[in-house]
């Protein structure tokens, strides 16, 4: 299969902020796009039992087969070196590895995932594997799930585990992606797997994440004291909709919730006033025993900024958790009506240097989707995603000019996969999925990816 270079045009980017070594990759997760959801060994997870619940994800849509790239992984990860990455984010599947949660990992599962990380070293491209990308193992979530401080022991000892049978196969290491989702989405509106609805679960989840990563570092750095670590989070621009106290409070507890609760306790020694005080009602303070800030702070090499939304919040009496709504997105763009503000990643990305300074920054994911198809002449045509990537590089591009620390920019995704509850409706990949065939015809989006890394190689 060809990926048409887009080239010979002025590309609008300053490629030449970017310093030489940049690396420049696309993302995936198992659940999204794995399939053989019942081969090699592999068990449950709460993403399996909560897509075949009647009413969780859209049209009924689970991730039984996705992209099948279990069975068609070499192929793809040809698509990944005729794409010219040079790096490749993918998480390990927890169920697959480990199916019980607990006790000695699956040997096909790790033969599964030694020739994965084997193959991209074979093609020249850096794997950075994530341990959790949101699929806990079933008879965990069974044993209380996240809001059980024992969930956080399990997670270390699989991630400590997991170092020492595939650490020699990859040097970068992502212990959580996006631990917001699972524990708000999860456990707080629903939306997410398991699909619980309590938000004193919600926050007791998102500490006990918050401790699985800092106990996962010390364990796998004692396995494995040459690998780098980081941590992944979804970080969003938070906006007040106005000067006016009320929305401007709105804000601040929403940035606390979906920023703080997270970036203060890794990158700053604990949980900043603003979420004790926040999360005071949901017994937070009592949660916290006496190392766990220690714990959770101890020192990472990168972090991973997922980076997708600007959001405009306003005061919301209404809202039970948080007291803030935000604002439709005006004009809504993407065809999750996700808001288009390239500026926006290099608010995030300069805050994050001057909060959390000295600390080397990757963003692990940013992309978008839209309603692709394939045209009569079996090309899949998505400018719209050429300029989104266009102006979201450049974006970053600034952010470097003005001292950011950024080594690296990960688009998601590589191929249109599994949307979470929104099934397989959206499409954010850089290669089209026709799903009855599973056919992959990369987009007009993947040439001009590719010319931009050429370009960027010959600059520097
Ligand atoms: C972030 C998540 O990590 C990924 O799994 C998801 O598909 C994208 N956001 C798009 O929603």
């Amino acid at each position: 299969m060809n990926i048409t270079t887009t080239g010979g045009q002025d590309l609008g980017l300053d490629l030449a902020a970017f310093p030489a070594g940049f690396v420049w990759g696309a993302a995936t997760a198992a659940y999204q796009i794995e399939g053989a959801a019942n081969e090699g060994g592999r068990g449950p997870s709460i993403w399996d039992t909560f897509a075949h619940t009647p009413g969780r994800t859209l049209r009924g849509d689970t991730g039984d087969t996705a992209c099948d790239h279990y069975h068609r992984w070499e192929s793809d990860l040809d698509l990944v070196a005729e794409l010219g990455l040079t790096a490749y984010r993918l998480s390990l599947s927890w169920s697959r590895l480990q199916p019980a949660g607990r006790g000695p990992l699956n040997p096909k599962a790790i033969a599964f995932y030694r020739q994965l990380l084997a193959g991209l070293r074979e093609r020249g491209v850096r794997p950075f594997v994530t341990l959790y990308h949101w699929d806990l193992p079933q008879p965990l979530e069974d044993a209380g799930g996240w809001p059980m401080r024992a969930t956080a022991e399990r997670f270390a000892a699989y991630a400590g585990r997991v170092v020492a049978e595939l650490g020699d196969l990859a040097d970068d290491w992502v212990t959580l992606n996006e631990p917001w989702c699972s524990a708000l989405l999860g456990y707080g509106t629903g939306k997410h797997a398991p699909g619980r609805t309590s938000y004193p679960d919600a926050v007791a989840a998102a500490h006990h994440l918050n401790l699985a990563h800092g106990l996962a570092v010390l364990r796998m750095r004692e396995q494995r004291p040459g690998i780098r670590v980081g941590v992944t989070h979804l970080i969003t621009d938070v906006v007040p909709a106005s000067s006016a106290p009320a929305d401007l409070a709105a804000a601040a507890r929403t940035d606390a919730d979906n920023n703080l609760m997270f970036l203060d306790p890794v990158l700053r020694g604990g949980y900043p006033d603003t979420v004790y005080d926040l999360y005071a009602r949901y017994g937070l303070r009592e949660l916290v025993r006496p190392t766990d800030e220690q714990t959770i702070a101890t020192p990472i090499d990168f972090l991973g900024v997922n980076h997708y939304q600007q959001i405009i919040v306003s005061h919301d009496d209404a809202e039970p958790h948080l007291g803030a709504k935000a604002v439709p997105a005006e004009p809504a763009t993407t065809s999750l009506r996700w808001s288009v503000k390239p500026e926006s990643l290099r608010n995030v990305l300069l805050r994050i240097a001057t909060d959390y300074p000295a600390l080397p920054l990757y963003v692990t994911e940013n992309g978008a989707s839209f309603d692709d198809h394939v045209d009569h002449r079996g090309q899949v045509v998505d400018p719209e995603r050429i300029d989104y990537l266009r102006g979201y590089f450049q974006a970053a591009a600034q952010a470097v000019r003005e001292g950011v620390d950024l080594q690296g920019y990960f688009v998601w995704s590589l191929m249109d996969n599994f949307e979470w509850a929104e099934g397989y409706s959206k499409r954010f990949g850089l290669i089209y999925v026709d799903y009855s065939t599973q056919r992959r015809t990369p987009k007009a989006s993947a040439g001009w990816y590719r010319y931009v890394i050429t370009r960027h190689t010959r600059t520097v």
